[in-house]
């Protein structure tokens, strides 16, 4: 059986056992390696991708279900130009990441959570971490990282709109 999908926008083919795991057709196949293999059991979030736009832990999706799916890594997660995502440049500037073990996932799970959530409490950004673990960073400064975020989009959209008032 061939699976087919769209791969961090291109078409993307896989002729093994549509059982494998997405991670596994990522990394060994398709050589990117963003998404980590480190619990495989679904809870540390570390392999997780979009599928669809929706964060998935691709340790527990096999490939066969993304089948005419849209898949996106951290690899195709910018847009245009971009280097990094906007949210990846913010961590990147408040000088969170530690070891990094972690943070492809953090930012494929957090940047969905953003974009959905713009107007995110604290405890929301709490809540929306639970399915990524760190070990490094004790999350505070990863939760700061992401409000202090939120607020400058947020003062851009009403500067974008007092603009055209
Ligand atoms: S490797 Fe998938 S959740 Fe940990
Ligand atoms: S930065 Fe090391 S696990 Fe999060």
């Amino acid at each position: 059986m061939t699976v087919t999908f769209q791969l961090n926008g291109e078409r993307c083919r896989f002729h093994e056992d549509p059982m494998t795991p997405l991670l596994d057709v990522l990394r060994r196949e398709k050589f990117l390696t963003g998404a980590k293999a480190v619990c495989r059991e679904g809870f540390c979030g570390a392999c997780t991708v979009h599928v669809d736009g929706e964060p998935m832990m691709s340790c527990l999706k096999p490939v066969g279900l993304v089948s005419g799916c849209s898949v996106t890594t951290i690899e195709g997660l910018s847009s245009g130009d971009q280097a990094l995502h906007p949210l990846q440049a913010a961590f990147e500037a408040a000088d969170v990441v530690q070891c990094g073990m972690c943070f492809p996932g953090m930012v494929m799970s957090l940047s969905a959570f953003v974009r959905d959530n713009p107007e995110a409490t604290r405890p929301q950004i709490k809540t929306a971490m639970a399915g990524n673990i760190c070990r490094c960073t004790g999350y505070e400064r990863i939760i700061d990282a992401v409000a202090d975020y939120l607020a400058v989009q947020k003062a851009g959209s009403q500067a974008k709109e007092a603009a055209h008032v």
